[in-house]
């Protein structure tokens, strides 16, 4: 099918009647000429016959009217019987096979499009409709930790901001924790698991090689349709998780997903390395992502624009020296002041990115939600965006870095205090191993 405006339709369609006419008017001239032409005309009357019946516009007359909701079928005022015959059964057609209705579902469907529905336009966003956390009951503060580990709080709240952080039992994995985020953001949703289509869970320290953590907590929930899976983008993981739901949402392959961030990256850490185990926690948040309509407009309610990186050239700067491919399961590695130098500048210029593709600015932001690795991280970065502390939410003295569960635990932590009101304009943004990095604008 071919879809134009009037004008370009018109001039397509008499295109096509001219080039028609032409071509017939030429035959009947060439086989009326000579005695000879009249008897192999004749002889091919029946093909000069189809082919007359297959060129004559009268029979595919009738111009479908789009936009409307029902079918419209436009005929020639000039048209004869046939032209009008031709147009009343392309409108039975239509009517018929539900046209109007298949198109609109199809056009619902196509990436952040615009439906024409009742006469407004409507633009499929997903939002977040609840959130959720869970952190371990083991509390460690800098002081505790001090016990064992050659630091003091001083160093580690003075360079970090860090002042205590959770750690999961033993035994506890990270499907555990997921669980617990999750019927938290269903419940906080006001749903039930049957309501959900499926479950994007970001972490890099699943329980097991395989089956996923997110098949886990598939189980554990219940769920026994839709699908599940794990995606790994370390610290930058929530982000990366947000941005593929909001994809698929988006395309009408789900329309309701549970993006749950979730770690226990305490199974990781070198107790030796001080520079490192300092600084991280174990945690887990999530939030139920629904399609909801909008306008295409920035005053729509859900995510409004997305800005995904890596550069594996940055991979030595973070990283685990292990894996399954080498046979263990490694601690985590990192440069502390290289990952911290690429931070800043990487956060604020992809938070700006997203901004602009959403037609806003820093001005605009209610609140900043980034990941909570070190407090001089996170207020270097709003100060280069130039958006004061006070529009912050920050945690990461409480949580520490619990990676890639960081930013949905802040996103509840920062609703259960009230901080988050229907309408807010939020940035989030992470960076993390690989490096990967990214950042998105949604309206609460
Ligand atoms: O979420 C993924 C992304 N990760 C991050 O965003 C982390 C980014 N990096 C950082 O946050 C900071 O670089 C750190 C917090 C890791 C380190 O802060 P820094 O200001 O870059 O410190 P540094 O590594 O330069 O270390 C300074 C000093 C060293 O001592 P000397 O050589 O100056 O005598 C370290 O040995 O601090 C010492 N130090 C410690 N002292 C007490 C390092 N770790 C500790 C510690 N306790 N835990």
């Amino acid at each position: 099918m071919i879809v134009t405006d009037g004008f370009t339709g018109n001039v397509a369609l008499k295109t096509g009647e001219g080039t028609a006419g032409l071509v017939r008017d030429f035959l009947r001239d060439a086989f009326s000429k000579t005695l000879l032409s009249k008897v192999a005309a004749l002889m091919a009357k029946a093909s000069l016959g189809r082919f007359a019946r297959r060129i004559d516009p009268r029979r595919v007359n009738g111009g479908v009217f789009l936009g409307l909701n029902g079918t419209v079928v436009k005929s020639h005022g000039s048209a004869d019987a046939t032209g009008i015959s031709s147009a009343i059964k392309l409108a039975y057609t239509l009517a018929q096979s539900n046209f109007t209705d298949r198109l609109a579902a199809r056009v619902a469907l196509a990436p952040g499009h615009a439906e024409t529905q009742r006469g407004r336009a409507v633009t499929r966003r997903s939002a977040i409709r609840g959130v959720g956390h869970y952190l371990p009951e083991n509390i460690v503060s800098n002081a505790k930790l001090a016990e064992t580990v050659d630091t003091s709080d001083e160093w580690i709240k003075g360079r970090t901001g860090i002042e205590r952080r959770h750690f999961a039992a033993e035994g506890q994995t990270t499907s555990d924790l997921a669980v617990r985020a999750a019927q938290a953001a269903l419940d906080d949703a006001g749903l039930k698991v049957d309501d959900i289509d499926a479950i994007v869970l970001a972490t890099s320290t699943a329980d097991l090689t395989f089956p996923s953590a997110a098949t886990m907590v598939q189980a554990a929930l219940g769920m026994t349709k839709g699908f599940a899976f794990d995606l790994q983008a370390v610290c930058a993981g929530f982000i990366y998780a947000l941005n593929m739901s909001d994809a698929l949402i988006l395309s009408g392959k789900a329309s309701r997903i549970l993006v749950i961030g979730a770690e226990t990256f305490s199974r990781i850490m070198d107790w030796e390395d001080r520079t490192t185990c300092v600084l991280f926690g174990d945690g887990a948040g999530a939030v139920v992502l629904e399609a909801v309509e909008g306008a295409g407009t920035s005053d729509d309610r859900g995510i409004l624009s997305t800005d995904l990186h890596s550069d594996g050239q940055f991979k030595d700067i973070l990283y685990v020296d292990g894996g399954v491919s080498t046979g263990t399961s490694g601690y985590l590695r990192m440069q502390g002041k290289e990952v911290f130098r690429h931070a800043i500048e990487k956060l604020a210029q992809t938070a700006h990115t997203a901004l602009d593709r959403a037609g806003l600015s820093a001005d605009d932001v209610d609140w900043i939600v980034p990941h909570q690795a070190n407090l001089r991280i996170i207020s270097g970065t709003a100060k280069k965006m130039g958006v004061p502390m006070e529009r912050v939410v920050v945690t990461v003295q409480d949580h520490g870095n619990t990676s890639a569960a960081s930013i949905p635990l802040a996103l509840s932590v920062a609703k259960a205090d009230g901080k988050l009101k229907t309408g807010d304009l939020i940035v989030i943004e992470a960076i993390g191993g690989g490096l990967a990095w990214g950042s998105a604008v949604l309206r609460w």
